[in-house]
C-alpha cells in the first residue's frame, strides 16, 4: 500500500511517498529558508505565498520519482501556521477527491514521534521520543503508531526558538541551530556558567526561556531587555569570545535535554530513545546523548537529518497507520487546526 504525503505545516514544502508505512520510496522538501533569513524567522504570509508556489512541482517531482500513483493520501492538518497548512490540505483534498482515494489528517508532531521508525535500526515499540524543534520541545512514551503519551514540554520557548534568538543575539544569523553549533566546536563549555532549568526533581518539562535571558544579559548587559535583537544589534565581540558563549549555552540546552530524557525513561521504565525534530540535527546533542543513554543501559535511535527535519515521509509513513484507525480525522470534511 502507497500512501502520498504532504507537509506544509511550516516553512517546508515537503511531499513524500512511503510504502507500507515503513519504505520511502520518494521523499521530497522544497525549503524556504533564503526567503525567510533576511527577516531572522519564519513569516507566516511569505510561507503560504511560497507553499502556492512550490506545491505542484513538488508533487509532481515525488510522483515522477514514485513511478506510480498512491493508494491514499496523507496530509498535516494540525499543529502549524494556519495559511500554511490550509495550502496542504487543499491541495490534498483536491488530489484525494480528483482520483477517487481515500485522505487521512495527520497531526504534525505525532508524525514526528512516528519518524524514527523509517529508518533502520528501527525502535521497537514501546519508546520514548523525545521532539526538539523550532516549534516543540516534548518527550513522549510512543505505545504504538497511533497511540502516545506526552510527558512534558516546554512551558515558554521551545529549544530550537532558543537557538535561532541566542543565535541572532550572538550576530550568528538564521537558522540559528546549525550556526552555534558550528561555532561552538570551537568554544569553551566552561566560559560561562549558564543556569539548568529543571523545573523541580520530578518534572519532565522545560523551560529555556531563562537561559535565553541569561544570554542576553552576559552579551549586552543587565539593561538589554525590551531591546530588539538582530543583526544589525549584534555586539563587537570577538570570535573566541562569540563560540565560548555559543559552547557554554549549548551545554546548558543539551544538559537539561539528557537530564529530562533519562529521567522519563527511568520513570517509564522505558529501554529506548528515539530522537526527532530540527535539534536533533544537533552534534553536541548526539554525542553526549548517546554516550548518557549507554551508560544508563538504554538503546538510541538517531534517524539521519533528512527524516529528523520537517519532511512529508512522517506524514505518510503515520497516515498508513491511521487509514485503519477508527478515531482518525479522515475525508474532504478535514478541517486545517493551527494548534
Ligand atoms: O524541525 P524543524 O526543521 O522545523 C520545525 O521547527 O518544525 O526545526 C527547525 C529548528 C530551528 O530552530 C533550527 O535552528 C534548529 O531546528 N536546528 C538545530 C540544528 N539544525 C537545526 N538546532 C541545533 N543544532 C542543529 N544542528
Ligand atoms: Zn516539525
Amino acid at each position: 500500500m502507497r500512501v502520498l504525503g504532504i507537509d506544509t505545516s511550516c516553512d517546508d514544502t515537503a511531499v513524500a511517498m512511503v510504502e507500507d508505512g515503513e519504505r520511502i520510496v520518494s521523499n521530497v522538501v522544497s525549503t524556504q529558508i533564503e526567503i525567510h533569513r533576511r527577516f531572522g524567522g519564519v513569516v507566516p504570509e511569505l510561507a503560504s505565498r511560497s507553499h502556492l508556489d512550490a506545491i505542484v512541482p513538488t508533487l509532481e517531482q515525488c510522483l515522477t520519482e514514485s513511478g506510480a500513483e498512491p493508494d491514499a493520501v496523507a496530509v498535516t492538518n494540525r499543529p502549524g501556521l494556519i495559511g500554511a497548512l490550509l495550502v496542504g490540505v487543499a491541495s490534498a483534498k483536491a488530489w484525494a477527491f480528483a482520483r477517487e482515494k481515500p485522505l487521512v489528517g495527520v497531526d504534525h508532531i505525532a508524525a514526528h514521534v512516528y519518524s524514527p521508525r523509517l529508518s533502520l535500526p528501527r525502535p521497537e515499540y514501546p519508546y520514548l521520543a523525545l521532539i526538539v524543534s523550532g516549534g516543540h520541545t516534548a518527550l513522549f512514551r510512543a505505545e504504538s503508531p497511533s497511540e502516545m503519551q506526552r510527558l512534558g514540554t516546554t512551558t515558554d520557548d521551545a529549544a530550537g526558538e532558543a537557538y535561532d534568538k541566542v543565535s541572532a543575539l550572538l550576530g550568528l544569523g538564521y537558522p540559528g541551530g546549525p550556526a552555534i553549533d558550528r561555532v561552538a566546536a570551537d568554544g569553551d563549555t566552561e566560559a560561562e556558567k549558564f543556569p539548568r532549568t529543571l523545573l523541580g526533581p520530578e518534572s519532565l518539562d522545560f523551560s529555556f526561556s531563562g537561559l535565553k535571558t541569561a544570554v542576553l544579559y552576559k552579551v549586552r548587559g543587565q539593561d538589554a531587555k525590551g531591546r530588539p535583537l538582530g543583526d544589525a544589534e549584534a555586539p563587537p565581540l570577538s570570535e573566541q569570545r562569540i563560540a565560548d558563549v555559543a559552547a557554554s549555552f549549548q551545554a546548558a540546552v543539551v544538559d537539561v535535554l539528557i537530564e529530562k530524557t533519562l529521567r522519563a525513561a527511568r520513570r517509564e521504565g522505558l529501554e529506548r530513545i528515539a530522537l526527532g525534530g530540527g535539534v536533533a540535527a544537533n552534534s553536541c546533542l548526539r554525542e553526549r546523548l548517546a554516550v548518557a543513554a549507554d551508560q544508563a543501559g538504554l538503546e538510541t535511535f538517531f534517524p539521519p537529518r533528512p527524516l529528523c527535519t520537517d519532511n512529508a515521509a512522517m506524514i505518510a509513513g503515520l497516515g498508513y497507520h491511521l487509514l485503519e484507525t477508527p478515531t482518525a480525522e479522515r475525508g474532504l470534511a478535514l478541517e486545517a487546526r493551527p494548534r
